[in-house]
This record gives C-alpha cells, structure tokens and sequence, in this order.
C-alpha cells in the first residue's frame, strides 16, 4: 500500500491499473479512520480489484464556528487501518493541491441540501460536493462507497452523480455501532465520560420511532413528538432536529405510505452528533 500527496501521482497510479483491466473502488474519508470507515474500505476491496481511500480534512465544508482546527487527525494510525482493511493507495493532499491559489469554482446542489442538516449548516453540502466531485474526477472510480450514517450525504452524492451524468455507482452502506448503539464517528472522541452516556440518547429516540413504526403508527408527528421528549429529558443533549423524510426528495412526509428516513440530529454538550435510520416496511 502506497501513500501519495499528489494528484499526479494519483493518475499514474490508477492509469496503471487501468491499463491492466483492474477494476477501482473508492472511498472518501477525513481521517481519524474507525470501524465504520473501515467497513467501507473492506466492502471496497471485496468488490474491486484495487482500493483508493482519501484521507482530506476539507475546510470548505467546515462553517466558521466547527471544528476544522481541533478536528482529529492520526495518519500513522489511518495507515494501518487502511492496510488491514485492504486498501491498496491512500491519497493524502495538502489545502494547497486541492485548493491552489485562485480557486473558484463550487458544485451546488438545491433543494435536498436544503433540509436536515443543510438548515444549520448551510454551505456544508457545497464543500462535500465541491470536494467529492474533484476527488471523483482524481480517482475516476468504478464504484465509491459512503456511509448511510451520513444519509443526507449519501443522497447528495447521489443526486450529484445522477443530475451530472458521472460513471460512478454510489453505494450506501450499513452505520457501524458501539455496543450501546451509539453510531462511530471520528467526533465521538470529543465526548467526557459523562457525555459519552449520554450521546447513547440519539440511538434510543431512533429505536422509540421503529417500534411506534412496527406496531402500526403512521403519523409523522406523533412520533416526532416522542422523539423530541425523550432527547429533550437528557440533560446534556440539545436537540438541532428529528425529522421524518422522504428517502429521495428528503422532504417532510405527514403521513408515511412509503420508506422513510427517520433522522436525528442533537448537541451532546458542544460536540453536534447525527442518526437515523430507514424504515421500508410500510
Ligand atoms: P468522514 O466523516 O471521514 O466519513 C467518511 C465516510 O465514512 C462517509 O461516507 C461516512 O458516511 C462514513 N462513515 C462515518 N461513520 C460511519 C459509521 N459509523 N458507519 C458507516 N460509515 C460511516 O463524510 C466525510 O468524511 C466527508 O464529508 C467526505 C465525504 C470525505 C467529504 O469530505
């Protein structure tokens, strides 16, 4: 497995395998890599001949008051994960070869980056979709691999990848949990003690809305409501939104006929963490 800083070095690399009729699975990160990146990358290898990961802490979709500074970074550690996982290149770039000097162009995408998370981060989705479009076209995968944990994400990337014609297929995959439920992400070493219990509240509001699912309630706001009393009754969660949408338009639905997301998203203490789930079984 190679690291490489370069785009340059990135095309010769996967020219190369081309050239030999290998296949290119890809998985875009930040880094701080845990089990949930890791099962991206090891479901990319089982699926593809070769495997790139990007390690890029992108400051373009970090808003002025979050954590690009204190975001978390470990490479040495990423090295092995990304090894043991089997990856084959990690691309490592700098700002400065992502984004030299005079750079102005943005991928924006309307109404689905609007909802859910776009509400209180709203240049977020520009900066994924800025970043992941000019990754896609470094790498040129045949598949790329994303967390459902990200659903929003994930449905933008889909959206991007069909409104623009890219030769990529998506695939969304499983959110990995802690043994209380609590979805990994690189941000839950941002936690206390005290808040790491806590943060398990996210996962237990999601759980109350499938099982008003499963025995037959279909009013949105019904189980919205008990979502939100049972975020509201822990002490150090503050609750940004709980929202039952549309899988595709993201849209609110009133009264859910078909799949639906059920999405959270919540401050434990200052650390803000997201959720959710797919209901399909209308
Ligand atoms: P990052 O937060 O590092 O996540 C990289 C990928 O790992 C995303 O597709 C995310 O959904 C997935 N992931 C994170 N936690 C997961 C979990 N618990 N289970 C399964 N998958 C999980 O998402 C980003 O980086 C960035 O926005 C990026 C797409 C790299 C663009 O900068």
């Amino acid at each position: 497995m190679k690291i490489v800083t370069t785009i340059q070095e990135v095309r010769e690399t996967v020219n190369a395998w081309r050239a030999e009729g290998l296949n290119v699975g890809f998985v875009p990160t930040m880094g701080y890599l845990h089990e949930g990146h890791q099962s991206l990358i090891h479901k990319a290898s089982k699926e593809n001949h070769r495997v790139v990961v990007s390690i890029f802490i992108n400051p373009m979709q970090f808003g002025k008051n979050e954590d690009l500074d204190s975001y978390p970074r470990d490479l040495e550690r990423d090295r092995q994960i990304c090894f043991s996982a089997g990856a084959d290149l990690i691309f490592y770039p700098s700002r400065e070869e992502m984004y030299p000097e005079g750079f102005s162009t943005f991928v924006q995408i309307t109404g689905i980056t609007e909802t859910l998370c776009g509400k209180s981060r709203p240049d977020h989705f520009r900066g994924v979709s800025t970043v992941v479009t000019k990754l896609f076209h470094i790498v040129k995968p045949d598949r790329a691999y994303f967390g459902q944990k990200d659903a929003q994400q994930a449905a933008v990337i889909k959206r991007l990848v069909r409104d623009l014609n890219l030769d990529i297929e998506i695939i969304a995959c499983k959110t990995v949990r802690e043994p209380d439920g609590l979805a990994k992400s690189s941000r839950n070493v941002y936690l206390s003690k005290e808040e790491r219990a806590a943060a398990a509240v996210l996962r237990k509001a999601l759980t109350l809305a499938e099982n008003k699912l499963v025995s037959g309630e279909r009013k949105a706001a019904e189980i919205l409501q008990e979502m939100k009393e049972k975020i509201c009754a822990e002490r150090l969660a503050t609750l940004d939104y709980v929202e039952i949408v549309d899988l595709e338009t993201l849209e609110p639905v009133r009264c859910i006929e078909a799949p639906v997301l059920v999405a959270v998203a919540a401050y434990i203490g200052k650390t803000r963490l997201i959720d959710n789930f797919i209901y399909e079984n209308i």
